[in-house]
């Protein structure tokens, strides 16, 4: 959707230190009763651990800091948020992102994306296959047939030039023609800002010299219990959309929107996200659990399209954005076969959930659902804000 003005609106070292003891091992059942968690404080990152040289150019992670003491870090490897630091319900900060503690660790093989910026094109597209300005194109094909999050060159595994200035940190990523298969040369901005209101705000501009197509988001993996070993099944969920976006088996939508009403993927009112998830049903069995794209009902984004709530340290968080769509998926490719999580832990499955603000996937092979397409002239422009509250 064009705005005025040529702007193109898309509408729509790290220590882990146990706090609380869990009365049992953290497990997860589906019944959405798993109260066992450990709540994870990260108390040092150590930022020597992110100092390197990868594509020829430095990472270096850079902490903001609000005046209540929450904070995030963020490396510019990616633009990852390595931690975020929010209070509890007793004031305590706690480490609510799944992460690493090394910048070598985030460049392992089929590491998850986590905290990453993703672009040029957030989620898939079907076989990397899409024509824009008349000409087809071939995207990078990084997941069984399709394209996943911008192909193996995506900007998860791209070093952002950054400016820190207070607690606003700018990166920038200039995307050369052609990259990951995609056209035009795309002049990326994401803006991160940590307000005194425990809100994470992240904004997103870009332009390109040639038609191409651009959805961008952010792949935190979230568990309000405090992110190490418990499940995010006891995390309840609301999010404000009426329908999702089937898909097929391989995570490619089938065109459809399909309302959610009397399905597991209802999260119209709030619900633990295990309360379902058991059931069988065909959508629920293509995801693997959730891993689908909800419509978001219109709204202005001055409310918020979903709220997930911890009732172990009784963190809430609010999203809010103005992108037409939400990834929703929860987790179901951790497998915990790796220690190598922020201070030693195993990320078990459906130990994290992540909401990705989005335009639809595959929408470049999909006339129906809202454009991705901007023009040299254009301007992209999104926000997602991730707010913490602890009542
Ligand atoms: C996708 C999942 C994928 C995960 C990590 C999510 O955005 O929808 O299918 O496994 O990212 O790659």
């Amino acid at each position: 959707m064009r705005a005025k003005n040529n702007t193109l609106v898309f509408l729509s070292g790290c220590a882990l230190v146990l706090l609380a003891a869990c009365k049992g091992p953290a497990t997860g059942g589906s019944d959405g009763k798993d109260t066992a968690a450990a709540v994870a404080v990260t108390d040092t990152l150590n930022p020597k651990n992110f100092e390197a040289v990868i594509n020829g150019k430095n990472t270096k992670l850079y902490t903001l800091t609000n005046k209540s003491g929450a904070s995030v870090s963020i490396t510019n490897y990616g633009g990852r948020v390595v931690s975020l630091m929010v209070p509890d319900k007793a004031g305590k900060l706690v480490d609510v992102v799944l992460g690493y503690d090394s910048v070598q660790t985030y460049q392992k093989k089929g590491e998850p994306y986590f905290g990453a910026i993703i672009g040029r094109y957030g989620n898939r597209i079907a076989k990397g296959k899409f024509t824009v300005g008349g000409k087809a194109y071939q995207a990078d094909v990084n997941d069984g047939v399709n394209t996943l999050h911008g192909g193996r060159k995506g900007f998860f595994g791209q070093v952002f030039d950054a400016e820190q200035s207070g607690q606003t940190l700018n990166l920038t990523y200039t995307s050369p023609d052609g990259e990951g298969g995609y056209p035009g040369k795309l002049t990326v901005k994401v803006t991160y800002t940590l307000t005194d209101d425990n809100a994470l705000k992240i904004e997103y501009t870009a332009n390109t010299d040639k038609e191409t197509i651009v959805n961008l988001t952010n792949h935190a993996y979230f568990n309000l219990n405090g992110a190490g070993d418990s499940t995010i099944l006891n995390n309840t969920l609301m999010i404000a959309a009426d329908g999702i976006t089937p898909v097929d088996t391989t995570l490619i939508p089938t065109g459809k929107i399909q309302p959610v009403k009397g399905t597991p993927f209802d999260f119209t009112t709030a619900k633990a996200i295990g309360k379902d998830i058991g059931t069988t049903d065909e959508q629920l069995k293509n995801g693997k659990g959730y891993d689908h794209n909800f419509v978001l009902n219109k709204n202005d984004g001055s409310k918020p399209i979903a709220i997930a709530s911890s009732p172990v340290t009784g963190i809430t968080m609010e999203v809010y954005t103005v992108e037409p769509g939400l990834q929703f998926y929860s987790g179901n490719f951790l497998t915990g076969a790796t220690h190598d999580g922020k201070g030693g832990k195993a990320y078990v499955l459906r130990s994290a959930f992540c909401l990705e603000t989005q335009h639809f996937p595959d929408s470049p092979n999909q006339p129906a659902f809202p454009s991705t397409v901007l023009k040299p002239g254009q301007t992209y422009h999104t926000s997602s804000t991730y707010k913490f509250l602890n009542k």
